[in-house]
């Protein structure tokens, strides 16, 4: 399967570029991602690199437990930020990487898959549990004051912003990046992905790659 032109080099060939872009991308804010139907504000830029996005919270799971970094150190994070009441890209990521989950098989408990609200004021614990619970029981939801989500954010140099908006649910959107972070067991930046740029299986693979080389 892997001949010096065949898919295995296009593979490889695409997660060289993928890994440019995605440097890129944190480190420069080059690559500004909105929801479709949401305002566009500035992404956050950051020229102090992709050391900077670390894995650093203190935060409540959607089972009511208070939960840090700490509490998931020895394992890779998957990491995801957004809410519930999202209208388009929250439900489709969240499915994409409960998809990917699935395709980790049993190494999939190497990797804590996070999804963090933006909304900390309406995903409350019992809204958190619901929601998570509808995509994969493996995935974990983490909410928090605004000032605890605040700088969650702040640390993994990730944007939102709410935005009123009368045709809304409560009159409001939270507009914000649609980054998946892969972090390494030490909370450090590895990689970060976008939903549909790459099918399930494909993230699945490039995940345990990167799982494998174990920094
Ligand atoms: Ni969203």
């Amino acid at each position: 399967m892997r001949g010096p032109s065949g898919p295995g080099e296009l593979r490889f060939v695409r997660r060289v570029v993928w890994l440019a872009a995605a440097v890129l991308a944190v480190t420069f804010g080059a690559l500004a991602l909105w929801h479709t139907n949401e305002p566009q504000e500035p992404l956050l830029v950051t020229t102090t690199g992709e050391a900077d996005v670390r894995s650093q919270f203190s935060l409540t799971d959607h089972t009511g437990r208070p939960v840090t970094e700490a509490d998931f150190a020895g394992r890779w994070q998957l990491v995801y930020f957004g809410y519930t009441n999202c209208p388009d890209v929250c439900p489709t990521t969240l499915a994409y990487m409960a998809s990917v989950l699935d395709r980790l098989g049993g190494r999939a408990d190497r990797v804590a898959p996070l999804f963090i609200t933006v909304d900390p004021a309406r995903d409350t614990v019992p809204v958190m549990a619901a929601f998570v619970a509808a995509f994969s029981p493996r995935l974990i939801g983490l909410t928090g004051t605004e000032a605890q989500v605040a700088e969650a954010a702040r640390n993994f140099r990730t944007y939102y912003e709410r935005m009123a908006d009368a045709s809304a649910p409560g009159g409001y959107l939270m507009a914000h990046s649609g980054y998946i972070y892969l972090m390494t067991p030490k909370g450090r930046f590895d990689a970060v992905f976008r939903e549909g740029d790459q099918p399930p299986a494909e993230l699945a693979e490039e995940i345990l790659m990167r799982i494998e080389k174990e920094k």
